[in-house]
């Protein structure tokens, strides 16, 4: 049996309700800001064991929570591959964009060793948290990553990427090919250091025509997840299709993942009745609703969130991340509520 309440709701349905927030560590919280000014890159940020670790036990100065996710980034595995990632102020991340079919894909160099001090801050961070606080590492889903890798930075509409896929399918499955060996020595190599659950991070799933949804973001997962379990790591994963929409549906099925995260648009009516009942769920208030002063209707958002999820394994968490402009105040009524519900 687990010692905390996340991985137990992953594997069975507990009275309690467990919660955590995506990107709880980062900007809403006024300290980051002066943790962060220690080390002005980013990417030496990330890379930096001592900032990384108390980044991520933060949160927990502030607001009761079942969950520390390590801080990190997504990019740190194109970072590794040398795609040039440069984080500026007010512009985003930022590489060097690949040319479909022309851009040479690095294959079998070992990257990993590149992100030791992540490694080395899980270890840590498992010897000095307590035991019933569950430790996450994460990584971006081999087509988000791709997004970044091809478009060369954030796009509403990723339409370089899109296009690659029709011009070139054969580079583009090589590259998700690349990203899915990336990806699970990512996660084999947080799961050994010390992390409890996996999170694997599809930020643009919503941007993948609907006749390549199942190679581009079902099937790696699928495969991460037998690579992983071929090494005999069974660390429960959890997986965010973000904006999936009724794909979620064969993803809840398909890509082998223990638990799937809702997005702040997922109807949980639908959600509940078609979603793989086997598996865990997680999410999925809007984070926009914890940014008003006087947010309304916040208590009885997260109730009915509550309400809605009594008879699944389920975690509490939000749809997206926390945003800069989300309020502490906000963040901690919250908790209260999911703290003091009986199910
Ligand atoms: O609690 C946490 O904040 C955990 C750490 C974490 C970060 N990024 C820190 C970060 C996690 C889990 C991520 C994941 C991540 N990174 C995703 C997937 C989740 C999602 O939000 O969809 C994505 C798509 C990225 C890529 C990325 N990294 C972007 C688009 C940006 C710029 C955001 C912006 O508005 O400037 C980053 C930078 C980044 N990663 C910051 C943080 C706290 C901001 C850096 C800073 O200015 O200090």
């Amino acid at each position: 049996m687990y010692n905390n309440l996340i991985n137990q709701a992953l594997t069975h349905k507990i009275s309690k309700v467990p919660v955590w927030f995506l990107r709880q560590a980062g900007r809403h919280l006024p300290e980051y800001f002066n943790i962060r000014r220690k080390e002005e890159n980013f990417i030496d940020f990330c890379l930096n064991e001592d900032l990384i670790t108390q980044t991520s036990k933060l949160p927990l100065k502030y607001y009761n929570l079942n969950a520390v996710i390590v801080f990190s980034d997504i990019l740190m595995i194109p970072w590794a591959m040398k795609r040039n990632v440069r984080f500026c102020k007010n512009v985003g991340p930022t590489l060097d964009p690949m040319i479909p079919g022309e851009t040479v894909i690095v294959q079998d160099v070992s990257i990993i060793n590149k992100l030791d001090p992540l490694k080395n801050s899980i270890t840590r961070l498992r010897k000095e948290l307590p035991i019933s606080t569950c430790l996450i590492g994460f990584a971006g889903a081999p087509w988000t990553l791709a997004c970044y890798m091809i478009e060369g930075k954030s796009s509403k509409d990723f339409i370089n990427t899109r296009k690659a896929l029709w011009s070139s399918p054969k580079w583009f499955m090589k590259l998700i090919e690349t990203l899915i060996v990336y990806v699970s020595q990512k996660l084999e190599m947080q799961a050994n250091a010390g992390a409890n659950v996996l999170m694997i991070f599809d930020s643009w799933s919503h941007m993948i025509p609907n006749n390549f949804f199942k190679d581009c973001a079902i099937t790696p997962i699928a495969k991460i997840i037998e690579i992983l379990r071929s090494k005999k790591i069974y660390t429960p994963v959890i997986g965010l299709p973000f904006r999936a929409g009724p794909c979620i549906i064969d993803y809840s099925y398909e890509s082998l993942v223990d638990c799937v995260a809702l997005d702040w648009s997922m109807e949980l009516k639908w959600a509940t009745k078609n979603i793989n009942k086997e598996i865990a769920i997680q999410g999925n208030l809007d984070p926009a609703s914890l940014v008003p002063d006087k947010s309304n209707n916040l208590e009885e958002n997260t109730l009915n969130i509550l309400d809605l999820m009594k008879d699944r394994k389920f975690i509490f968490n939000v749809g997206h991340g926390l945003t800069p402009e989300c309020k502490i105040a906000n963040v901690k009524k919250v908790i209260n509520i999911v703290r003091s519900y009986e199910r």
